[in-house]
């Protein structure tokens, strides 16, 4: 909790929040994950690892999950954690370079992509770059799940994503949206559009 806040008065806009997620926000963003069919699982910024904790435990040995941290003390603490589990790539890396990590995986994409970056304190082209190599990360089929303390970044990532639920977890520090995204909104009348595969908890808010 200490570390966190000090990482955060060195660089407010890219760390982003004052304290670690709780495990309750941690299990909204993880419940979007189908875990018997994911072969692969990215998460952006993982900072002390409470959605690492959670998706290392869940996952099937076989799937292969890429944790991208870009500050150097977060990544020093999640390699303490994970280092030598089986199926975790540990990346001191940007975001932005989702595609060329996959690749060294030996993936063209991912199955799902968790983010805890801080889109409305980052830098407008951080964010944009980040977003546009998520999207060609996550191919046709993929989720792409990023929680968010207000909703003011909803309408910049619906240019690059349909969002498709909207979950409301009280039980933060502050209190945050998950917005649950797709490449592409499905065709009207198409019973998936309104049930997309792998989104298990509950919306408290539909679009
Ligand atoms: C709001 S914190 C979230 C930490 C953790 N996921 C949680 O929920 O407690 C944002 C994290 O994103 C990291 N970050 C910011 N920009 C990044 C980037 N371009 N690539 C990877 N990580 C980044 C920060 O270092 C920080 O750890």
């Amino acid at each position: 909790m200490l570390r966190f806040l000090r990482e955060y008065i060195k660089t407010p806009n890219t760390i982003g929040a004052i304290a670690p997620s709780s495990r309750r926000l941690a299990a909204a963003m993880t419940d979007a994950i189908d875990f018997g069919r994911a072969r692969c699982i990215v998460e952006y910024g993982a900072g002390t690892g409470v959605f690492t904790r959670q998706v290392a435990a869940r996952k099937r040995p076989d799937t292969v999950y890429i944790v991208i941290e870009k500050n150097e003390r977060f990544y020093e603490m999640l390699r303490r954690q994970f280092r030598g589990m089986p199926g975790v790539a540990l990346v001191h890396g940007d975001a932005g370079d989702v595609c060329r990590f996959l690749n060294e995986q030996g993936f063209d994409h991912a199955d799902y992509i968790i983010s805890g970056l801080p889109f409305t304190s980052l830098p407008e082209q951080t964010s944009r770059r980040i977003l546009v190599q998520t999207r060609k990360a996550i191919g046709e089929k993929g989720v792409f799940a990023t929680f968010q303390y207000t909703l003011l970044r909803k309408k910049f990532l619906e240019s690059y994503f349909c969002i498709q639920r909207i979950v409301r977890v009280w039980r933060n520090l502050p209190p945050a949206y998950v917005l649950q995204m797709r490449p592409e909104c499905s065709r009207k009348g198409n019973p998936s559009a309104r049930q997309p595969q792998g989104m298990n908890f509950p919306a408290t808010m539909m679009l």
